[in-house]
């Protein structure tokens, strides 16, 4: 068990990515605490963790409320001690052309991919800090470097995750706390995709979408590395896995080996190394 007697939380655990994230993290002995606003569907997360033998529990959490945040957090702390990970999942991502938004939907968006981010850094910045360290992950997309149409909000939320966790990284280094994003780095199945579409879509099409449980061992990895070996990077959890796959769980680190974008990791790796308070 690599993760025996940490404790995480994740946001959107009741389906996708985020689902198979927290499952994959109690099935390497995690206690999960597994959030979302869709309260069915978190239900039956905790069924299937539960089945897998994980310790886990449900709170209905909207990630872009700070104040629901902070109390998920303390209800962590003060049932396990402890609060070793955050894991940022939950998304909307409407596609819609820009000129079709208004105001409410912009900043609903961003509230949610981006503020859920703030918010769980800010939660549990306190917390990690007090204990030693912790991880902050979020969730990468190729929305989070390139522009598509019909998802101006999400990319332009997914290329804030980037900007935050880069910059962050530098302050949070003192305080032993890890900022990183990972992408899925393999197909999985379409966001907002429900459980019943899913069940209704052939299996054809369905064949080649990776099993997100299979991917959130990447997430087991990362957690489990110590905090000040790696931040303010952008992982993908496809070769994370395949490395897993290859090696094992203590895989010989190289930057093609944890990410598709191999060249901006070691820039980013160098950036920190040489890092000077002087620097504009
Ligand atoms: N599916 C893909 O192809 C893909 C590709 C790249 C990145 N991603 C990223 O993976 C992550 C998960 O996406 P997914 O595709 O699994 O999505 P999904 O639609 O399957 O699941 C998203 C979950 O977030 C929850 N959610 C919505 N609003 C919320 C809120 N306010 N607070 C908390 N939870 C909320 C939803 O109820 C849902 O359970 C996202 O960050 C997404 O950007 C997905």
């Amino acid at each position: 068990m690599q993760l025996e007697g940490k404790s995480v939380i994740v946001t959107g655990a009741a389906l996708g990515f985020g689902y198979g994230i927290a499952r994959a993290l109690g099935q390497e002995g995690a206690r999960v605490v597994v959030t979302d606003v869709h309260e069915e569907n978190l239900s039956r997360s905790v069924s299937t963790m539960k089945a897998d033998g994980s310790q886990v529990i449900m709170r209905k959490l909207d990630a872009s409320d700070l104040n629901a945040f902070k109390g998920i957090v303390k209800e962590t702390t003060d049932l396990w001690g402890r609060l070793d990970a955050v894991v940022h999942a939950g998304v909307i991502m409407p596609l819609e052309d820009w000129e079709n938004g208004n105001e409410g939907q912009w900043w609903k968006e961003m509230s949610i991919s981006f503020g859920g981010l703030l918010n769980a850094t800010a939660s549990a910045w306190d917390v990690m800090k007090k204990q030693g360290g912790g991880h902050i992950i979020s969730i990468a997309s190729g929305s989070s470097f390139r522009g598509y149409k019909k998802e101006v909000m999400y990319g332009a939320g997914k290329h804030a995750n980037e900007g935050f966790v880069k910059s962050l990284a530098l302050e949070a280094a003192a305080y032993g706390i890890a900022l990183n994003t990972v992408g899925p780095g393999k197909r999985i199945k379409p966001t907002a995709l429900t459980w019943e579409e899913i069940a209704q879509t052939p299996e054809s099409v369905r064949s080649v979408w990776t099993d997100p449980t299979e991917l959130g061992k990447a997430f087991v990895w990362l957690i489990s590395q110590p905090t000040e070996r790696f931040s303010g990077l952008r992982f993908d959890a496809g070769p994370i896995l395949d490395s897993i796959r290859a090696e094992g769980w203590n895989f010989k680190f190289s930057p093609d080996k944890v990410t598709m974008y191999q060249h901006e990791m070691r820039y980013s790796m160098n950036w920190y190394e040489n890092y000077s308070d002087t620097e504009g």
